[in-house]
C-alpha cells in the first residue's frame, strides 16, 4: 500500500485532525528524488504539491523549483529559495504574464520561461536584459488525457517551433539574455515518443544556432497509478536526453546543463486522502458508499476520468478484511460527478471493494500530485488539512481552513 506509512499512524491521524484529511510520506519523496540523479538540475514543478513543508523539504534535498504564478513565485520566496543563482532557484513559467505578475518577475529579476512572442515583448520593454527561457511547442504532444498534451495545434503552450527565429530577433532586439530552450510536451506521457522530443530539442538548437546555458526536458514522469501500468524506465529516460544535451555541446561548444522539470513524479505516491464512509445505499443495481470527501478536494477522477487505487481501514484502524463487493464511491457535492470510481469512461464505474461500514476509513492513494493544489471551495467547504510524516517525525503542515475564512472577503 502507497504510501508506506503504517494503517494504525493514519487512524490515529484521521482521528486526531478529523476528515477529510491529506497525508504525505516525506521518505517516498526522498526516494524519488534520489532516482533522477541522473539530471545536472531537478526542478520541481510545485503546481503538483505547493505546500510550504513540502517545498522545503525539496530546497533540503538540492531540488529546485518552477513556478507558474506570482502567488508560486510568493511560495517559493518563503520557503527560502531565490531567484538568483546558476542555476536560478525559481524559474517562471507561464503562459501570459499578467502586470502583477510582470512587476514582480522583473523586480525580483527572476527568470521567465517565455511562452509566446507578446509575453517576451512585453518582458523587454519592462526589462532589458532580462534573462529568459524559450518554451517550444515542437508541434506533438502527448499526455494521460488530451487535457493534459502540452505540444501540437491544439494545445495554447510553448512557441509553435517555426516561429523561434521570431523570438530570437525579440530577444536580441531588447538585450535579452537567453538562458535556454524548453520542452515540456505533456503530463503523463508514455515514453515512445522521446527520441522524437530530444531530437526536436537539438534540432531547435542547430537551427537556432545562438548560444544558451541549458536545456529543460520539463516534466511529465508518469507514475503507476494502477497496479501494471508501466513504470518509467528512469536510466533510459536519462540517457537519451544526456545525450541530446552532448549533441548540444557539440554544437554550441560548451559544457550546457540538464534540467528535469518533474512534478507528479515526485509527490504523487507520497500522498493519500483520509475520507470517512458516511454512509452506503444501494441505488438500482449499483452499491454506493459516500465520503466525506467530495471532487472539490481530489478533482483528477471528475476532471480526467483518472484511476486512484483505494483501500478500507475499519473503524479500529485495521485494514478491512470484509469480502470484497462491486462498489461506486461517491463523495457529498450536489453535483452527479462527484464520484471517485469513474475511470474507464463511465460515471460510475463500480470497483470492488471490501463491504464497507458507516465509520470505516477509505483512503484513496497516490494523491499526493494535483490533490490538495487543485482543490477548490465548491459547495462552500474549506480546503482539507496536510500533514507530513517523516519517520517519527509527525506533522501538521496545513491546518483545516476555517469556515470563516471562507466568508471573510466577502460583503454586503
Ligand atoms: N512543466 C510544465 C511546464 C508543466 O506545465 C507541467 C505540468 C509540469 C512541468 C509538471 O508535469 P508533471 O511532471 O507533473 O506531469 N492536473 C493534471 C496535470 C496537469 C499538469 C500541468 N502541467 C493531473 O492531475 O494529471
Amino acid at each position: 500500500m502507497r504510501p508506506n506509512i503504517p494503517a494504525a499512524i493514519l487512524a490515529t491521524l484521521a482521528r486526531e485532525h478529523g476528515t477529510p484529511l491529506w497525508c504525505y510520506d516525506a521518505t517516498v519523496i526522498r526516494e524519488r528524488i534520489a532516482q533522477l540523479k541522473g539530471f545536472d538540475v531537478i526542478r520541481f514543478a510545485q503546481k503538483a504539491c505547493s505546500n510550504l513543508s513540502i517545498l522545503r523539504l525539496m530546497r533540503e534535498e538540492g531540488v529546485q523549483v518552477d513556478a507558474v504564478s506570482l502567488g508560486e513565485i510568493e511560495r517559493a520566496l518563503l520557503a527560502g529559495y531565490s531567484p538568483k543563482g546558476e542555476p536560478a532557484g525559481v524559474v517562471l513559467t507561464c503562459d501570459l504574464l499578467d502586470r502583477a505578475t510582470l512587476q514582480r518577475a522583473v523586480e525580483l529579476g527572476i527568470e521567465v520561461n517565455v511562452g509566446s512572442i507578446d509575453m517576451l515583448t512585453q518582458l523587454g520593454q519592462a526589462s532589458p536584459g532580462h534573462r529568459v527561457w524559450l518554451r517550444i511547442n515542437p508541434g506533438f504532444g502527448h499526455g494521460h488525457s488530451q487535457k493534459t498534451n502540452t505540444g501540437g495545434e491544439n494545445s495554447k503552450h510553448g512557441i509553435w517551433h517555426s516561429q523561434l527565429h521570431d523570438a530570437v530577433a525579440v530577444i536580441r532586439e531588447y538585450g535579452l539574455v537567453l538562458v535556454g530552450l524548453h520542452m515540456h510536451i505533456g503530463s503523463g506521457v508514455d515514453y515512445s515518443h522521446l527520441e522524437e522530443v530530444c531530437g526536436a530539442m537539438v534540432g531547435a538548437v542547430r537551427e537556432l544556432g545562438c548560444d544558451l546555458e541549458a536545456i529543460s526536458a520539463g516534466g511529465g514522469l508518469s507514475i503507476p497509478y494502477r497496479d501494471g501500468d508501466p513504470v518509467v524506465d528512469i536510466p533510459r529516460y536519462a540517457e537519451l536526453w544526456n545525450q541530446a544535451r552532448r549533441d548540444i555541446e557539440g554544437i554550441v561548444k560548451h559544457p550546457v546543463r540538464l534540467e528535469l522539470e518533474p512534478g507528479r513524479f515526485l509527490v504523487a505516491e507520497s500522498g493519500c486522502l483520509l475520507s470517512e464512509v458516511r454512509a452506503s445505499k444501494d441505488v438500482g443495481n449499483n452499491h454506493f458508499i459516500l465520503v466525506d470527501a467530495g471532487f472539490n478536494d481530489l478533482m483528477r477522477p471528475s476532471m480526467y476520468g483518472s484511476f486512484h487505487g483505494m483501500s478500507l481501514l475499519d473503524a479500529a484502524g485495521n485494514p478491512s478484511t470484509a469480502p470484497q463487493r462491486p462498489t461506486v464511491v461517491a463523495g457529498p457535492l450536489c453535483e452527479s460527478g462527484d464520484v471517485f470510481t469513474q475511470h474507464d469512461g463511465g460515471l460510475v464505474a463500480p470497483r470492488a471493494l471490501p463491504a464497507a461500514q458507516v465509520g470505516d476509513l477509505l483512503l484513496i492513494h497516490d494523491t499526493g500530485a494535483y490533490g490538495a493544489s487543485m482543490s477548490s471551495n465548491y459547495n462552500s467547504r474549506p480546503l482539507l488539512p496536510e500533514v507530513l510524516v517523516d519517520g517519527d517525525d509527525v506533522r501538521l503542515i496545513r491546518r483545516r481552513q476555517p469556515l470563516a475564512d471562507l466568508l471573510a472577503l466577502e460583503q454586503f
